[in-house]
């Protein structure tokens, strides 16, 4: 398949009503959001929807979030929406949150995986919603990587994953936030966070005091576990290398780290760090990237699938990451390097 890329220019509105005309016509159209770039394709033609499961060779029973530009279009997607999750869209639509809702029929089951329920999110970032404008019908999308990787955060990680599969890719800015939306299941009372995001745990609380974090998702899933997200249950964000976390005192943590790389050097083995401002010159003899500065947890997120990506390129045998403090972003932020790392951490 030949795929079109263009760069967004807010200039040259033409070139979204063509990538619009893709969708309404049953394409699949990768685009920048501002949590990660997305693969969309009109949510309502099943056949269209397919297509993304097979460009990126995505499990069935994986559901998509549908992307709406305007409040007003979720009525004809969901049956009824709780009062607090009418809160939840007003305080922090169009942004990283994603709505479970109970869907309409108008929904097919290929979108939905065959569930009773569906995800819906208003992005904030302007590329998006003028897409699903030019479309004129809701556009369902997941992460625009091949299944399994991180998800892509610029267009060029997104062009590495789905040149040739897909119709067109619009290229934009780096997302803003690097992690997937914040998913709020609004079916249950108390409602529950199936994933952790850039709209925080703190910042739900003031909405609803006891909305809490599926316990079962931060820690290393047991052989049956069936997480009410679907897609929580595969292996994850990850890179080629195999991805080691070290959490303790960061002191020690550096030491520790100094002493596997010794290790590995020793037997011939390259190894890759994940670093931080702070800490990335006390690494020698290893290919050290940082995420950014540990007083700003929302750099390291913007940063993070990039830098688990950037390894790719590098052929290490291993990488070794340093761990962060679960409280804000940060709940998000581990969660994504835990599952990159297959939940391999040494405590110290
Ligand atoms: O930020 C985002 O949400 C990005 C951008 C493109 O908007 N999209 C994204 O989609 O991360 P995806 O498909 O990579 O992740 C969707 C997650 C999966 O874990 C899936 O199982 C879960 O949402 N999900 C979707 N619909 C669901 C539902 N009805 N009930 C429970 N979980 C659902
Ligand atoms: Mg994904």
């Amino acid at each position: 398949m030949n795929t079109k890329i263009i760069k967004f220019d807010v200039e040259n509105k033409s070139l979204i009503e063509e990538a619009g005309k893709v969708i309404r016509n049953g394409g699949i159209v990768a685009f920048p959001t501002e949590t990660v770039y997305g693969l969309g394709a009109n949510a309502l033609d099943c056949c269209a929807v397919k297509k993304i499961f097979k460009a990126k060779g995505r499990p069935q029973d994986n559901p998509l979030i549908v992307h709406i530009s305007n409040i007003e279009e979720i009525n004809d997607l969901v049956k009824q929406i709780p009062h607090k999750a009418k809160i939840l869209m007003e305080k922090f639509w169009p942004g990283p949150l994603t709505l479970i809702l109970e869907k309409t029929d108008v929904i097919p089951d290929v979108t939905s995986a065959g569930l009773k329920t569906i995800g819906i999110r208003m992005p904030s970032n302007d590329t998006a919603r003028a897409l699903i404008k030019a479309a004129r019908k809701p556009i369902a999308a997941p992460s625009a990587n091949i299944s399994g990787r991180p998800s892509p955060t610029n267009l060029e990680t997104c062009v590495d994953d789905l040149n040739g599969k897909v119709d067109c890719i619009i290229g934009g800015e780096k997302s803003e936030v690097g992690l997937e939306s914040t998913i709020v299941d609004c079916t249950t009372e108390p409602m529950c966070v199936l994933r952790p995001g850039g709209i925080t745990l703190e910042m739900l609380k003031k909405v609803d005091d006891k909305i809490y974090i599926d316990p079962n998702i931060m820690k290393k899933p047991e052989k049956d576990f069936k997480p009410k997200a679907p897609g929580m249950k595969y292996r994850h964000y990850a890179p080629k290398a195999p991805v080691k976390i070290i959490d303790g005192d960061l002191q020690k943590t550096i030491e520790k780290i100094n002493k596997i790389v010794q290790n590995y050097i020793d037997n011939n083995k390259k190894v890759g760090i994940i670093a931080t401002d702070e800490t990335k010159d006390k690494y020698s003899n290893a290919i050290v990237r940082s995420l950014g500065s540990r007083t700003n947890l929302e750099e390291i997120a913007q940063n993070l699938f990039e830098v688990l990506r950037s390894f790719d390129n590098e052929d290490v045998d291993i990488i070794l990451s340093e761990s962060f403090k679960e409280q804000g972003i940060g709940i998000a932020i581990m969660n994504r390097l835990k599952k990159s790392a297959g939940f391999d951490i040494m405590k110290l």
